[in-house]
């Protein structure tokens, strides 16, 4: 294998443990190489904190060693002062020598200003790198982020699990469980890995799930516990319009510890601050269902709020009528669909996707199929949300 991939590859590897922790930020991986060797690698950690190529440098032993080295980073170098000063000007002042980049950054304040700087400091400067592996995984690493700043809107994936004939409960509404142990902790996994989860009070009321992530460390895959990462609870989004949310529901009760929010169409001011002071905050923002109905929530506005608060991904986990608003209204990037091998049946037995449905074939929410994996006898098949 070329060094560029190999190095590159590693790069990507690093940016991918900062997973559901930068925030709006990008997850970014840097890699230091000199006479073949690395001698410093790094990624992003935190939103607010410094950016992989400040952490690369910093992990060399002494700053001397980075002198006419060679960069690899997934993203274009910042030329702006942020959170943190301009990474260009840090790579400047540790004399590397060339800088070979993932993929340009489509930031508005970036892009292409990083490469210029660099180049007019004299440094050799290389972006992208031929090879399919390479294309695909940086398309990975930055789909939600290239949804974040083309649109200001978070990136939502949608997931729900099923029999094999399509429920999501018996007639009588049992539901658990439907898939296994190693399916679930998968989702717990996908949950630590997301800024958000986001249901409707139907799901509240049936199931008062805590929508937390239930994981021992022995869970994590070994790249990340070797990495020292941390489960992190995402915030808690609950989609209640007219505020039936139970002030002894399992969200509430531990909403000091969990973000949560409370979106709600309702003006119940006095209930609204009862909330509040059990620890959640509340969003108001009516008109849901084709924008025209002032008792429900407008997920739209409600999305769009969440981004500018800081949520850049958001997971959906139902329940049926929140999974199609949701659809309808175009706001679903992803899908994961966790199929158990079991059978229901019973016409009045829930689906998935419920709401009023479409009308006709041509009318449906298209999706294309991007991979296929199993957990024991369970099936996650993941798929892009295509719309028309
Ligand atoms: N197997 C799985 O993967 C899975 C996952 C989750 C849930 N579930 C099951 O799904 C069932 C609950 O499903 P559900 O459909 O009744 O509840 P839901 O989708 O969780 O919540 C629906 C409620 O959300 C509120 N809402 C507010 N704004 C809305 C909007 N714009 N569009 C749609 N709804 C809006 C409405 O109540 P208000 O008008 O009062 O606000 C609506 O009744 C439970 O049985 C649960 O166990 C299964």
């Amino acid at each position: 294998m070329n060094n560029d991939i190999k190095h590159m590859k590693r790069a990507i590897k690093l940016a991918f443990l900062g997973r559901g922790r930068t925030k709006t930020n990008p997850m970014v991986g840097a890699v230091i190489v000199k006479d073949e060797k690395i001698i410093g690698e790094g990624y992003h950690e935190n939103y607010g904190g410094p950016h992989a190529e400040i952490n690369a440098l910093n992990s060399i032993t002494s700053i001397d060693e980075a002198k006419d080295s060679t960069l690899y980073v997934t993203l274009e170098p910042c030329n702006h002062e942020g959170k943190t000063p301009p990474c260009t000007e840090a790579i400047i002042n540790a004399g590397i020598r060339k800088v070979v980049i993932g993929m340009l950054d489509p930031h508005d304040i970036v892009s292409g200003a990083g490469v210029k700087r660099l180049t007019d400091a004299g440094i050799e400067v290389v972006v992208g790198i031929d090879n399919e592996e390479i294309s695909h995984s940086l398309t990975n690493l930055y789909e939600s982020y290239i949804v974040n700043i083309t649109s200001s809107m978070p990136f939502v994936t949608m997931k729900f699990a099923m029999t094999t004939d399509g429920k999501i409960a018996t007639y009588t509404g049992d539901s658990k469980w439907i898939t296994g142990n190693e399916a679930r902790k998968d989702v717990h996994l996908q949950r630590s890995m997301h800024d958000a989860v986001l249901v409707g009070i139907g799901t509240v009321i049936a199931d008062d799930p805590m929508l937390n992530v239930r994981l021992e460390r022995s869970d994590y895959p070994p790249h990340m516990i070797a990495a020292g990462s941390k489960f992190k609870n995402p915030t808690r989004v609950i989609v209640d319009s007219q505020l039936s949310i139970r002030v002894d529901s399992n969200i509430l009760k531990t909403a000091k510890d969990i973000d949560t929010i409370i979106a709600t169409a309702s003006d119940d001011e006095e209930y609204i601050e009862s909330i509040k002071a059990m620890g959640a905050n509340v969003i108001v923002c009516a008109g849901g269902i084709n924008h025209n109905n002032n008792d429900k929530v407008n997920l739209q506005k409600l999305f769009k709020e969440l981004y500018n608060r800081n949520i850049a991904t958001v997971y959906v986990e139902g329940g049926g009528n929140i999974n199609f608003s949701s659809l309808r209204d175009g706001l679903v990037h992803r899908l994961h669909a966790y199929i158990g091998p079991k059978i229901f049946g019973g016409a009045a037995a829930p689906s998935p996707v419920e709401g009023p449905g479409v009308q006709e074939v041509k009318d449906c929410y298209e999706l294309k199929l991007r991979t296929m994996q199993t957990f024991a006898d369970d099936v996650k098949i993941e798929y892009d949300v295509r719309y028309k």
